[in-house]
């Protein structure tokens, strides 16, 4: 993508998967279903950073027991590219301890599993008090490894997607809805 011709979402979007709508009353349901389950519990949310944000802000607002967040950044994607290696680094760390906390990793899409499944392996040596995973959208026909997801926004076929955190070589993160890449229009580098 040519940084000095940035062009319209809709010159790559093939269709839109899950609109607006669907993703406010999904985000209302998985908030009200943390909210029971942590009942009179402390909880901690972590967003990994970027394609969490979205999510992470819409959900926070659907949660009413009192929370904390927190941020980390991994690498485990290239721009744009599609293969996980399974080599996860950590970009950049938690602030907080999250020693003896119920702690919630909130992620944009699971794909392979391979970099959820290593954020996982870090975080339990730090030994939070429990560790579940709730992701907007799930892709589990590209599973590799195995990753238990709590809570869980959609299942989506294994398609490329953008918008509502998800980016296409970091823009369009913005968009309310997530509309499928016309693979005719746009190939992300492997
Ligand atoms: P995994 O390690 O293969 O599960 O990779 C998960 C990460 O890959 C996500 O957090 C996204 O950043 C990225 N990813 C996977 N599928 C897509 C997609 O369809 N669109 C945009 N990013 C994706
Ligand atoms: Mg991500």
């Amino acid at each position: 993508m040519d940084e000095n011709n940035i062009k319209n979402y809709n010159d790559y979007l093939d269709e839109i998967l899950i609109s607006q709508k669907q993703i406010i009353k999904r985000t209302k349901e998985l908030g009200e279903e943390i909210s029971r389950d942590y009942s009179g519990q402390d909880l901690h949310l972590i967003c990994i950073l970027r394609g969490g944000v979205m999510f992470l802000t819409d959900l926070m607002r659907n949660i009413s027991v009192p929370h904390t967040i927190d941020f980390m950044a991994i690498s485990s994607y290239g721009v744009g590219g599609r293969k996980s290696s399974g080599a996860v680094r950590i970009k950049l760390d938690l602030n907080d301890d999250i020693f003896d906390k119920n702690v919630i990793l909130v992620e944009d899409i699971i794909d392979s599993g391979h970099t959820i499944a290593k954020v996982l392996e870090m975080l339990k040596t730090r030994k939070p008090k429990s560790l579940e995973v709730c992701s907007m959208l799930d892709k589990a026909a590209r599973r590799e490894v195995d990753v238990p997801i709590k809570y869980r926004g959609f299942d989506i076929e294994d398609k490329f997607v953008f918008g509502y955190g998800l980016d296409l070589d970091e823009y369009y993160r913005n968009l309310p809805f997530v509309g499928v890449v016309d693979p005719d229009k746009y190939t992300p580098p492997d």
